[in-house]
């Protein structure tokens, strides 16, 4: 199994992704759940993820949480709770943590963990960047030690939180810059792979269908983003975005490759935020990243459901 440290900002489809995660020990050893700004504010992504271990149950016994960045490096900070809710987590009955999150940062958990195991870790952060821009910023010697960064974030097209920004990038622009030109290597799951991946009501209702807990909390949680994406963008289930940047840490052949260069447009005005890929490759600059270009959403779905009906 890979292992992997888990960054996010829960947030109901990081919920949906930490779950599948860990409830696929072949696949991904969980070293630890980070937390940061995003969705929702720290406290409350923060709790949120241990709502998410009590969820899991066995498989989350022994994971840890730690809380991270409560704000961007430079750019005021950004919500979402208004496609997540106000906790970030819009399902009713949800067990509590189980224990207190931890008191070592994120970014010197990220350190720490990398550090000891080189060349093995892999980070699959699934919110802004901005813990994993400060664990490179104060430890550079660990770029060459990350196996791999498998981001959710950005888009080849358009964006989602302004016309040319999609959130995580937006929420901390600064921060995503530094990972793009880490040296790290690193895949980019943006929208225009993700918005591919829908949670149509067949979906939600066979996660129901599978008769436990966790498939329950997977259906109530997205039947309230279906709401959502229903009254913005008039589309039928909410997308699977952050799941699909497990998927691609652990299955990267359910998604389409294109190596690119890619840089985060950093000065203010209506492209903060914007990842700018160049498709074509009509600049000098050299790939930094892989960047998601295609999806087998059918075969992706089924193995998030056959992995979601594995927990209590
Ligand atoms: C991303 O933004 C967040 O709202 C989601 O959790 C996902 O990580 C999609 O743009
Ligand atoms: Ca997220």
């Amino acid at each position: 199994p890979l292992p992997l440290l888990l960054d996010g900002d829960p947030g109901l489809d990081d919920a949906v992704a930490w779950l599948l995660a860990l409830a696929s020990p072949e696949d991904a050893e969980v070293l630890a759940l980070t937390t940061v700004h995003g969705n929702v504010g720290l406290d409350r992504t923060t709790r949120n993820a241990g709502v998410i271990l009590a969820l899991a149950g066995e498989a989350g016994a022994g994971v840890r949480v730690y809380p991270g960045a409560d704000r961007p490096l430079l750019v005021p900070a950004v919500t979402a709770a208004a496609v997540h809710g106000d906790s970030g987590l819009p399902a009713a009955g949800l067990p509590g943590p189980t224990r207190p999150p931890e008191a070592e940062h994120a970014a010197l958990l990220i350190i720490r963990t990398v550090r000891a195991r080189p060349g093995e870790v892999t980070l699959v952060p699934t919110g802004p960047l901005t813990n994993v821009a400060l664990a490179l910023r104060l430890a550079p010697d660990i770029a060459p030690l990350i196996r791999e960064i498998v981001w959710m974030g950005g888009s080849t097209t358009q964006g989602n939180r302004t016309p040319a920004a999609e959130f995580n990038a937006l929420a901390d622009p600064h921060a995503a810059q530094i990972v793009f030109e880490a040296g790290v290597p690193l895949k980019m799951v943006g929208l225009n792979a993700t918005m591919g991946c829908i949670a149509t009501p067949d979906r939600v209702a066979a996660l129901r269908a599978l008769g436990n807990r966790a498939g329950a909390v997977c259906a109530e949680l997205l039947t309230f983003y279906a709401g959502v994406y229903q009254r913005r963008y008039g589309m039928n289930g909410g997308a699977l975005h952050d799941p699909l940047a497990v998927a691609a840490a652990l299955r990267p052949e359910l998604l389409d490759w294109q190596a690119m260069n890619v840089q985060i447009e950093t000065q203010e005005g209506r492209n903060l935020g914007r990842t700018v890929c160049d498709l074509y490759g009509v600049t000098e600059g050299p790939a930094n990243a892989q960047v998601a270009v295609g999806v087998r959403d059918g075969a992706f779905f089924d193995w998030l459901l056959e992995r979601i009906g594995r927990l209590e």
